[in-house]
């Protein structure tokens, strides 16, 4: 493993302006996205889209790297290029999603844990044959009625820190995701706790597993109040609390923070990458690696017909640009009304 390489593509991918579209939605994801415009999950379609979002002009000047999903990088576009060729074309680094999704813990009601680990050193060398230069794994924590455990936390963060040292063995930087679920109706002060918490394990592990820092990308979610909560924090407070708590839990030996949007709507996750951006600097960059954030407002207006790619392929050059322009925190709602 040559810990310069992990390195020069860790920073390529956070680099200033910049950040990641995530694009690896697995098959139940992307069949309910598809479901809400009404259109078939089949192979045919789910081609059509992601060509579209990949080969919209000009979206390299706002994204830095595209995660993808196992069928996704064996994809070839309608002229018979691959995907990950496709992007690499335009300078944007190709990225997978390794991890087979999360299941229920035994022992430990409502909670899950993340599996894909079995076999993942043979996968990553056919990814990175592919052209997969980073990778990405998600573990889920909920929380609710007493939990997270710690048990949980340990048993995520043990599985995130296995995968990235696989990872970086390959030479392939590691995208590591604990996503604290907004889901419930939690205030954000628990949200700050539970995220904490969460970090602070996650990070032991990286350590106990000798993770190379300055080779990994952390992609968090945001602090906010639970979705159900009735008092929702404003920008303000999410950007201030979220930074507290990355200051308190990340080392600054990590290139950059890209975070995840979590049901957010796409104005809002915006606004609260400009709002961190503004508090800076910080010892990371502090980017985005969005899906739902960066496609829906494209999705809609696709609506899985050949004659709105033009317009839908506008709007996500758009989401990706005010994005870009929170990563410096340069971002205005004028900047909406005037596009
Ligand atoms: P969202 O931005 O829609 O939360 O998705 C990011 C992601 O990659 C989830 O794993």
């Amino acid at each position: 493993m040559s810990k310069q390489a992990l390195e020069s593509v860790a920073q390529a991918m956070v680099a200033r302006g910049k950040g990641i579209l995530a694009a690896d939605e697995s098959m139940g994801t992307i069949k309910r996205r598809f479901d809400s415009i009404k259109i078939e999950s089949n192979e045919n379609n789910r081609r059509a889209y992601r060509e579209m979002l990949f080969a919209t002009k000009g979206v390299e000047e706002a994204i830095s790297g595209v995660i993808l999903f196992d069928e996704t990088i064996r994809t070839k576009t309608s002229d018979g290029t691959p995907f990950p060729e496709l992007l690499a074309k335009k300078s944007i680094i190709p990225g997978i999603k390794v991890d087979k999704g999360p299941v229920d813990l035994p022992g430990f009601p409502a909670e899950v844990v993340t599996e894909g680990l079995d076999g993942l050193r043979g996968r990553l060398k056919e990814y990175k044959e592919l052209g997969a230069k980073f990778a990405k794994w998600r573990a889920v924590i909920t929380i609710g009625d007493r939990i997270p455990t710690y048990t949980c936390l340990q048993a995520n963060g043990h599985a995130l820190a296995r995968y990235a040292a696989l990872c970086q063995e390959t030479e392939i930087v590691p995208i590591v995701e604990p996503e604290v679920l907004l889901d419930g109706n939690h205030t954000i002060e628990q949200s700050q706790e539970v995220t904490e918490k969460t970090l602070k394990v996650t990070f032991n592990e990286l350590f106990l597993q000798r993770v190379h820092l300055e080779g990994m990308i952390l992609k968090p979610s945001m602090v906010v109040s639970g979705k159900d909560n009735p008092r929702q924090a404003g920008v303000e407070e999410v950007a201030q609390r979220t930074i507290q708590c990355l200051k308190r839990t990340v080392p600054a030996a990590v290139p950059g923070i890209a975070f995840l949007s979590g049901g957010q709507s796409a104005v809002s996750a915006t606004e609260h990458l400009n709002a961190m951006n503004k508090l800076g600097p910080h010892p990371w960059q502090v980017s985005f690696s969005y899906a739902r954030a960066l496609q829906d407002p494209a999705l809609k207006a696709w609506k899985g017909e050949a004659g709105n790619v033009t317009t839908a392929q506008r709007i996500f050059y758009h989401r990706a640009k005010m994005n870009s322009a929170a990563r410096s925190g340069s971002y205005t709602s004028q900047m909406e009304s005037a596009a």
